[in-house]
Order: C-alpha cells, then structure tokens, then sequence
C-alpha cells in the first residue's frame, strides 16, 4: 500500500480522490494552509506556500504526489489582487513542491497535478472546428496564461526523475459543489436557469471519473505526460440544464440569463460562462481509461441517485 500525499486534498476533487484511495487500502497525507487532528489514514500535513515552508515528512515519507491546490477561480471577482492570488496559489506551490522534492531525501515516484480546460481558450469558429487535443498551445486569455504558468511550475519534477501527468480538467460535475450545485439550484425552484443563449460548449466531467483517472495515473506508468480530463461527449450549457430538470422528474420553466446580466453579476469571468470550450478525451481513451459516465444523461442519473 502507498503514502499519496494531497496537495489540496481538503477540496471538492481532494475530497473524493481521497475516499477512493483510502477504499484501496493506501494512506493520505493531505498537505493543507491549516493541519488538523488525524482521522485514520488520512494525516494533515501544514505548508505555506508565501513563506515557502513545508512540513518534510509529507515528502519523504510519501510514494506518489497529487496536486490540486489553488485559490478557487470561480471563488469571487477577477479583481487584480484575486487575479495574483489564483496564479501565485498555483505557481508557488509548484515551486515549492520542486524544491523540496530537490532538497528532501524522498521516494516519490509520480507526481499527478490538475491543470485545467482553461489552457484551450475559445473553440475557433472558423474553419473547420474541431475539439482541442493536449498539442494545442496555451490561450492568450487570463486562464490560458494561468495554465500555462502552473504547468511550468510543476514541469521540473521530470528533471528529477519523477514521472509527471497532467490532467487538464473540464467542469467537474458533483453534488458536493463546483458548478454542478449551482446548475441545479434554480431547477430545485422549478426554473432551469440557461446562461446566456444556452449553445456553448460545456466540457465537463463526473467527479467519479475523474478521482478514477487520478487513481490510474498514480497506479499506471504508462500515464505521463498532458491528458485532458473531460468525458468524451461535451454538451451545450442548455442540454446539461435540461438534463438536469429532466432527471429531477420536476417542470422547469427555462429561462435565459441574459449575458448582460452574467456580466454585470460576474465581470470579466463572465467570458468563461459564456464560451464554447470543446476538449477531446481521445488519448485518455487510447491511453485504456474507459469512462463510467460518457454522456451527460449517465452522468446526471448518477448524480440525481446520488451514485457518487
Ligand atoms: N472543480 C472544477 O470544476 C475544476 C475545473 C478545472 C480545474 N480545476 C482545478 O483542480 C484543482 C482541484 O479542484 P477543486 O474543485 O477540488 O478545488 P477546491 O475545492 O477549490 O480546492 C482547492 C484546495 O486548494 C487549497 N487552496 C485554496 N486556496 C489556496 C491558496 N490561496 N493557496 C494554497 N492553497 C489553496 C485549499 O486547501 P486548504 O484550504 O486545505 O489549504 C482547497 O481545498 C484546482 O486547482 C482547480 O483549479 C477544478
């Protein structure tokens, strides 16, 4: 069995990647701002990514690295100083995971860290589009620079011999929060609640999924590398909605947000709600991960049954 250290681990995806890791025997140490008491094979362990301290024994004593942690990007307005925090959360924790893996004696032997879809940008319009592969370069956009950085900040493991997967993730689809609990608060009020004309193009991902994809990387070395963690069928943001309303059994009125709204509400981040993101998950596929939840009415079924 294996110590996996969580950077982040307190978080949505943490959270569940946690539970499926300790469900097959292994330990976590989940490296958080704020340690707590232990609660069984799952350890607190205290960094500070401003000061650049870490407690050691969450690099020595662990097998494998999951990176998650970052000031949430949905988690207020993109004001600058919110801005320096979304990237310094990702960029310095990166830093400071590649020296301590430099200085500190250790054992590691992967390290697996989110990214996210954010590197992509907007689908093009013109011609022929087609959905974004891992090849594709970085937007030019606040998020594509941001993924950009953080996946530069973590790229040195390589020089020291640890095995690196990137996942690039979609919007996560969870009953424990993210964007999934926001979609289906209005349709619990009987409205179903369509972002702006409702056609982009939401790449997305069920949480069990995606906690499957982390504990293959960890367990499979032939996972290294950039993949895109998204389902193979992406939606237009009204299919997922209705989805939603339909497996809720429950009469939605649908309604539009209009986008004048959305900004007025969301600001800059607006944009990201607004916008066709189409990802591919082909070599994740050709890579021999099969998805439980393909297509948005499984993955919704599951999580109106609540089989998360
Ligand atoms: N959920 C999605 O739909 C989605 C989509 C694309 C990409 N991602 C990325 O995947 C990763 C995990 O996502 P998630 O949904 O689990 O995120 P989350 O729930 O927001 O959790 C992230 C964790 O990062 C730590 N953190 C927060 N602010 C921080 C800061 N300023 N400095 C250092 N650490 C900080 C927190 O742990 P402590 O408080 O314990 O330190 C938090 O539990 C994130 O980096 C996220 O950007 C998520």
């Amino acid at each position: 069995m294996a110590t996996i250290t969580i950077t982040g681990g307190t978080g949505l995806v943490g959270s569940a990647l946690t539970k499926k890791l300790l469900a097959k025997g292994h330990t976590i140490f989940v490296l958080t701002r704020k340690a707590r008491p232990a609660a069984g094979r799952v350890v607190y362990k205290e960094w500070d990514i401003e000061k650049g301290t870490i407690d050691p024994t969450a690099i020595r004593e662990a097998d494998y690295i999951v990176h998650l942690a970052g000031a949430n990007v949905a988690g207020g307005r993109w004001t600058e100083k919110r801005k320096k925090e979304i990237v310094d959360s990702r960029v310095k924790s990166g830093e400071l995971l590649v020296k301590s893996l430099h200085n500190l004696p250790n054992n590691v032997k992967a390290v697996i860290s989110a990214s996210a879809q954010g590197w992509y940008g907007e689908d093009p319009r013109i011609p022929n589009p087609r959905p974004f592969v891992e090849t594709d370069p970085p937007d030019q956009g606040f998020l594509g620079r941001t993924c950009k950085l953080w996946e530069d900040a973590i790229s040195p493991v390589t020089t020291l011999g640890k095995r690196l997967v990137i996942f690039r993730l979609g919007i996560v689809l969870s009953n424990e929060g993210g964007a999934y609990v926001e979609f289906k608060k209005p349709v619990q009020l009987g409205a179903a609640a369509i972002l702006g004309k409702g056609n982009q193009v939401v790449s997305w991902i069920h949480i069990n999924d995606l906690a499957r994809l982390f504990t293959t990387a960890i367990e499979a070395n032939q996972w290294q590398g950039v993949y895109n963690a998204v389902a193979p069928n992406p939606v237009s943001n009204k299919a997922l909605v209705t989805e939603i309303a339909r497996q809720r059994g429950r009469f939605s009125i649908p309604f539009h947000v209009p986008s004048f709204v959305l900004k007025a509400m969301l600001g800059e981040m607006s944009t990201e709600v607004l916008k066709s993101t189409t990802v591919s998950a082909i070599k994740a596929e050709a890579n021999g991960f099969t998805f439980l939840y393909p297509t948005i009415d499984k993955a919704v079924a599951a999580l109106t049954h609540k089989e998360d």
